[in-house]
């Protein structure tokens, strides 16, 4: 019996097809009766083997797989493709059991920290990359409080192009620097927090220095655009319909503007009827929250907050430079704002990570906005909800270990190890 032969007539043990082989003496088992690692017979390794081996036809699901992906929507986009690696195409989770908890008709994770870097911020940079190869620049720059650098990064050194970032120092979360550092990026650590950082990139992108891509660039914006037309498709495909509210947290509420376009683009189009345009509910941390206070207030513009903080880092912001796009977006949707404490933010990132869904605390921030706007009775019951969590839980691995349980030291010996478990 050759291991490397993985054909074999089906034996008697097979289950549907399905079968365990040891891979040294070829003895056969049933997959699932028993529980067994190695063969029974000479403790050889067992490898799995299927009466139908598969051809590339067998793969997917033709006519009811959704595939997204930024590139898929390029009728909507100033290019045809960019510099991809790819993005997009984020799962659009079920969570039966926070939906229960919750308490609103449906509620769906719509995890954008499964890009490629780890961020949403991955849409937006692979249109705007493509934007600065077409206008020859050969220096990128971005403030950021941690994925934006991570993304530029990535997406600036797969162009061959050079990457300066400016963070607020120490406000930055471990997994976002190490993206920026290995993607090569050039790295000022300033004295100041995210909007004093963007002050000054805008300074220089004034002063022709660098090409900014931040989400004052509107191409960055395009890309991320493509977050609002995945979820309508998918949300369709798989529930049918679209859904009443989209929450998301806001920073520079980029975001918040990028789905008001798309959602704008497809009624302009008669794609979508007004009245199918989701709410577009934005959440802040209650310790940098600018645009809730300029929607309680029913002011047009929101004001500077200059000193801000939260363990949600990558909200840390006082300037959503994006606001006079996203204020409009937010009411004409008739959604709302809404802000949570850190302590909110915890409880719902742990809520999130028994579902399987690990995710970073601003990302969190979402689940937590719609927790109280439930509580409240803003959200109603018989709502159906897309929660976009916007970064992995790796990104910021402190928050998750401060968040999660403690390792407990044992020594290296089986019986002190369970003698531990017993205690
Ligand atoms: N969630 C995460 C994980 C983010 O990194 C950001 C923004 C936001 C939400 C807010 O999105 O700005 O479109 O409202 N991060 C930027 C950065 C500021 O530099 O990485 P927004």
């Amino acid at each position: 019996m050759s291991y490397l032969k993985i054909t074999q007539d089906e034996p008697a043990a097979a289950t549907d097809g399905v079968w365990l082989t040891c891979i040294e003496c070829g003895e056969t088992f049933a997959p699932f009766e028993g529980i067994r690692y190695t063969c029974d017979d000479c403790g050889g390794l067992l490898e799995v083997r299927y009466a139908d081996l598969p051809t590339f036809e067998n793969f997917g699901d033709e006519g009811t797989a959704f595939h997204g992906g930024v590139w898929r929507y390029s009728a909507a986009l100033p290019f045809n493709t960019g510099v991809t690696l790819p993005e997009g195409n984020t799962p659009l989770h079920e969570v039966p059991r926070l939906e229960d908890k919750i308490g609103v008709e449906r509620l769906r994770v719509k995890h954008e920290g499964m890009n490629p870097t780890g961020s949403f911020k991955d849409r937006g940079m692979t249109v705007g990359v493509r934007v600065a190869q077409e206008v020859g620049v050969d220096r990128l720059a971005c403030a950021s409080t941690g994925n934006t650098s991570a993304a530029l990064s990535a997406y600036g050194s797969r162009a061959g192009l050079q990457v300066l970032v400016l963070l607020p120092e120490g406000k930055v979360a471990a997994g976002k620097i190490a993206q920026a550092s290995l993607h090569g990026a050039r790295i000022l650590e300033v004295d100041g927090n995210f909007d004093r950082c963007l002050d000054i990139v805008q300074n220089l992108a004034d002063r022709g220095e660098a090409y900014l891509l931040n989400s004052l660039n509107p191409f960055r914006l395009e890309g991320q655009k493509t977050i609002g037309l995945e979820i309508m498709e998918q949300f369709d495909a798989e529930e049918g319909g679209f859904p009443d509210r989209i929450v998301l947290p806001v920073g520079n509420a980029g975001n918040t503007a990028a789905l008001y376009k798309a959602f704008r683009e497809l009624e302009a189009s008669g794609a979508i009827d007004e009245d199918e345009i989701p709410k577009l509910t934005g959440v802040q941390a209650e310790g940098s929250a600018p645009m809730v206070e300029a929607i309680e207030e029913g002011w047009d513009h929101i004001e500077r907050w200059d000193d801000v903080e939260t363990k949600a880092t990558a909200i840390r912001i006082g300037n959503p430079v994006n606001a006079p796009k996203a204020l409009p977006g937010i009411r004409e949707t008739d959604g709302t704002a809404v802000a949570v404490s850190d302590a909110e933010i915890t409880d719902a990132q742990r809520t999130l990570a028994e579902e399987g869904i690990g995710v970073e605390p601003a990302s969190a921030a979402s689940i937590a906005g719609l927790r109280k706007l439930r509580d409240r009775g803003v959200v109603d019951e018989d709502e159906r909800v897309v929660c976009l969590t916007t970064g992995h839980l790796l990104k910021d691995p402190d928050a998750a270990v401060e968040a999660g349980t403690e390792p407990e030291p044992v020594p290296a010996d089986t019986d002190a190890v369970l003698e531990h478990l017993q205690s």
